[in-house]
């Protein structure tokens, strides 16, 4: 008699918890989950090129061949986000032999293209990048760069052109700008083999890493995605047994 008793409470109390669990874990998530975002404020390419740097040739090049909309586009409208290397006025005006002025108007856009990754990379993804090199760039096909990091220090090699990332104007996905001080040459335009001419004079100014990458650009964290009904549903389960080890040992307390 009793026993039936305690039995049935016990089925209530599994039925009744069961179905809060049910009924939380369903009715949960659409309340939890994140707002829609409101609509980012992208950074504007523009403005940054034109008053960091002086990226004033790099950005001339990308207005003139529209690559500026392509890259502003593939920062505000793709998951993915983009990584670009600005060369430095400088960088363009010590460009000799080769240069670009004997390009045609779709080799200017490529070596443009060139300059970007269509994914977002902080500094602290350039390990990565170096294990998977040569890695495509956003020109596409033959158009890739060999990335090295020696703690820290990134280096990139486009086969006619060796030069480092020297700062970091802003890291903040989706959009990354790291400044460089040579202008990279695809051998996809220029040709494989050895440069003929490039070599002889950067290497000594090598300068001891006076301008050190920003260190740590935000971080970036990765967002926590905790999922709030699986934690509800633990907690319900939580309760559910306790509430049934409780009743159990109440059980069993009367009965012996
Ligand atoms: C990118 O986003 C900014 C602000 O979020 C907006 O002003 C600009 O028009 C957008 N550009 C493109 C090409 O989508
Ligand atoms: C981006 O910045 C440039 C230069 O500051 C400005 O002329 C242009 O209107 C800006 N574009 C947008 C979409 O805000
Ligand atoms: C540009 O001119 C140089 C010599 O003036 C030549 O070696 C090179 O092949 C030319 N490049 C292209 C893409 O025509
Ligand atoms: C970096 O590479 C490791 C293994 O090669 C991979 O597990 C990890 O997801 C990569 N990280 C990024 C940010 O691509
Ligand atoms: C890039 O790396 C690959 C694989 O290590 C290598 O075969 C290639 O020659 C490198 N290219 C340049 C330009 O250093």
């Amino acid at each position: 008699m009793e026993g039936k008793l305690f039995f049935m409470i016990i089925s209530m109390l599994v039925v009744w918890c069961s179905t809060s669990v049910n009924s939380q874990s369903v009715g949960s998530p659409p309340i939890s989950s994140p707002a829609p975002a409101p609509a980012p404020e992208h950074v504007n390419l523009t403005h940054l090129l034109s008053y960091a740097g002086p990226f004033h040739t790099f950005l001339n090049y990308l207005e003139k061949t529209k690559v500026l909309e392509t890259f502003q586009n593939q920062a505000n409208n793709t998951e993915e986000g983009i990584t670009i290397f600005a060369p430095t006025d400088d960088a363009f005006s010590k460009l000799k032999n080769p240069s670009l002025s004997n390009l045609t108007d779709d080799q200017i856009k490529s070596v443009l293209l060139f300059h970007a990754l269509s994914h977002y990379y902080s500094l602290s993804d350039f390990k990565n990048l170096s294990e998977m090199s040569p890695v495509m760039t956003y020109a596409g096909g033959q158009y890739t760069l060999n990335f090295t990091d020696v703690s820290g220090d990134v280096s990139i090699d486009s086969g006619w052109t060796k030069t480092k990332v020297s700062s970091s104007v802003v890291a903040t996905d989706p959009i990354a700008v790291y400044e460089i001080k040579n202008v990279l040459l695809p051998e996809a335009i220029f040709g494989a083999g050895i440069p003929p001419t490039a070599a002889p004079a950067p290497a000594p100014h090598i300068a001891p890493s006076a301008d050190t990458p920003v260190a740590d650009v935000g971080g970036s964290n990765s967002s926590p995605k905790s999922s709030p009904s699986s934690s509800c549903k633990i907690s319900n389960l939580g309760i559910l047994t306790q509430l049934i080890l409780a009743i159990a040992s109440g059980v069993v307390l009367m009965f012996s």
